[in-house]
């Protein structure tokens, strides 16, 4: 058991940090530190990570790795990797780390060495995607598969969805390869509207195959199938299933050889590097996507092995801390400049807010301070044009991780030193902003000097990667990975379960049956929901 969090020695250094830290501004920290760019910024592994342009010094960077230390991180860290079962409220190890084991070495749950059934199942993985690359996969009628439509959601729709758009320069040529998640019938109908079922292959991608979205999407695409072939034979050769519940993936009717294990061990919203990962592997390929798997596990031995004070993600992650605990922010903005990473902020957001939005310890206390902050972002420069403007002079203060790639994947003119210049320029007017006095200077009148003025000391952290590549995609997916399990571990908190989405599933099991008859039945809601379910009802007659 932890102690309370607020009783650790680094917790009372920081509050006092903090009162004399919001003393000064970012211009003051750089002016009497001229090495400060060097002192807070790590080089590793074609990483160039600087975090100068945060609200620290080296006091309470120290104080903030003395707080890992004091909730031993360590020890933490150790038991993930090790196997133990460290989500409790659903008696799961958490082993994520696991899947990307290049290397390997023997891990063990309940006794059982797990990496022969993680490589058992990824040479099975390979051996489908190869068919499907090569043309080797006929449908039904003996045509090639050109179209893959993954079927899934939040874990198993958004980590593929997002590493596939992030690599689209690797993808295959010839290969489409779409994604179904919502339940809302456009997505499947436009979706299937231009392809053609003998062409067509879909992958269910459901932990539980339970989930209603999931489950309703795949069985209106097997009538899709049916509905062209009249034969039921005609499934197994346009369904895959990944699961861990393969019974319910039998019963809907795909066939045992063709159906891939997940483990419950594996958390959804880690899980891109699991069978849940096909779709990934489909597109860009067996070799490429151990190339993504290097990348991830790089981090992880990084993670593990590395001091805390020169660990990415350790400090990452306290810095995040810092502002949300001390400095009472709400939310973290991450801005990749890349176009690329345009689905990596829906990934983010599940893989964060899922799992460190909880308000009770692990005792089940509620707990007396802040924990996981609504992620938000979007790309660079889009994002420029749209909410940078709260950033610089709204009233929240908005800590920003800025991404970026020095070198392009489509080399095009000046484009892309006009990207990074952007990138930099925005993290440089966040952290120094523009004085009054500057702007009177350039000749301009008041009032309107106080409008153009710039309060800066807005902190941001800068990621600098060499190339958007499988490899580096995988480091930059870990790094955020195990972010948030330290801050989870910080705060005390379960960072693998996601009891909070369960009460809206339930309810609308509740009024789904209301809604699916036109008379209406007797309804037991409040009265605000009645009255909507009534208006819907009505409308619809
Ligand atoms: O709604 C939350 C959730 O349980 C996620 O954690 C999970 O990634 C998603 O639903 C999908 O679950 P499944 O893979 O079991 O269909």
């Amino acid at each position: 058991m932890q102690a309370p969090l607020k009783t650790a020695k680094a917790w009372k250094q920081l509050e006092a940090h903090c009162s004399r830290i919001k003393r000064s501004h970012l211009r003051d920290l750089f002016a009497t530190d001229p090495n400060r760019a060097k002192n807070f910024s790590l080089l590793w592994n074609g990483i160039y990570f600087d975090y100068s342009k945060n609200l620290i010094d080296r006091a309470i960077f120290d104080s903030l790795i003395q707080l890992a230390e004091e909730r031993q991180l360590k020890r933490h860290i150790e038991e993930m990797y090790t196997g133990q079962k460290i989500n409790r409220t659903e008696n799961r190890a958490v082993l994520h780390v696991a899947l990307r084991n290049t290397s390997n070495s023997p891990i063990f749950v309940d006794n059982c060495n797990i990496m022969p059934q993680i490589v058992e199942t990824r040479n099975r993985m390979m051996e489908i995607s190869d068919m499907i690359r090569t043309g080797q996969w006929k449908g039904y009628s003996g045509k090639k598969i050109k179209n893959v439509v993954n079927i899934g959601i939040g874990g198993s729709d958004l980590g593929p969805r997002m590493v596939i758009e992030a690599l689209r320069v690797y993808t295959h040529p010839e290969l489409s390869i779409s994604m179904v998640s919502n339940v809302d019938g456009a997505h499947l109908s436009e979706t299937l509207r231009h392809l053609d079922p003998e062409e067509t292959l879909f992958i269910v991608v459901s932990k539980t195959f339970t989930t209603q979205e999931t489950i309703a999407n795949a069985t209106s695409a097997k009538s899709w199938i049916l509905e062209r072939f009249k034969d039921h034979a005609a499934i197994m050769f346009h369904f895959l299933g990944i699961s861990a519940n393969k019974k319910a993936a039998v019963e809907f009717g795909i066939s045992t050889s063709n159906i891939l294990n997940m483990w419950d061990w594996v958390g959804g919203r880690y899980s891109l590097t699991s069978a849940v990962g096909l779709s990934i592997m489909i597109a860009i390929g067996g070799d490429a996507f151990m190339q993504l798997l290097e990348g991830f596990h790089a981090v992880d031995n990084h993670f593990r092995y590395e001091e805390l004070n020169r660990n990415i993600p350790v400090i990452m992650a306290l810095l995040g801390i810092w502002y949300i605990n001390f400095f009472h922010t709400q939310s973290h903005a991450v801005i990749p400049y890349a176009q690329y990473l345009d689905q990596f902020l829906n990934y983010l957001q599940q893989a964060d807010m899922e799992s460190n939005g909880k308000r009770v310890d692990k005792e089940g206390n509620l707990v007396d301070y802040a924990t996981g902050p609504v992620i938000w972002g979007g790309t660079g420069t889009n994002a420029q044009h749209a909410f940078f403007q709260l950033l610089h002079q709204g009233t929240q203060l908005v800590p920003c991780d800025f991404i970026g790639f020095i070198n392009p994947l489509n080399p095009l003119g000046d484009h892309h030193s006009m990207l990074l210049s952007n990138l930099l320029a925005q993290t440089q007017a966040l952290a120094f902003g523009k004085t009054k006095q500057e702007v009177i200077e350039e000749n301009i009148p008041e009032p309107l000097a106080q409008h153009r003025t710039f309060a800066g000391n807005k902190p941001s952290n800068c990621l600098l990667l060499d190339k958007l590549t499988p490899y580096s995609l995988g480091q930059l997916i870990a790094l955020y990975e195990h972010k948030i399990f330290v801050q989870g571990i910080i705060w005390d908190i379960y960072s693998f379960d996601q009891w909070g989405v369960e009460l809206g599933k339930q309810m609308a099991d509740k009024i789904l049956p209301h809604l699916m008859r036109v008379d209406g039945l007797p309804v037991e809601n409040d009265m605000s929901t009645n009255a909507l379910i009534r208006h819907i009802l009505e409308i619809r007659k």
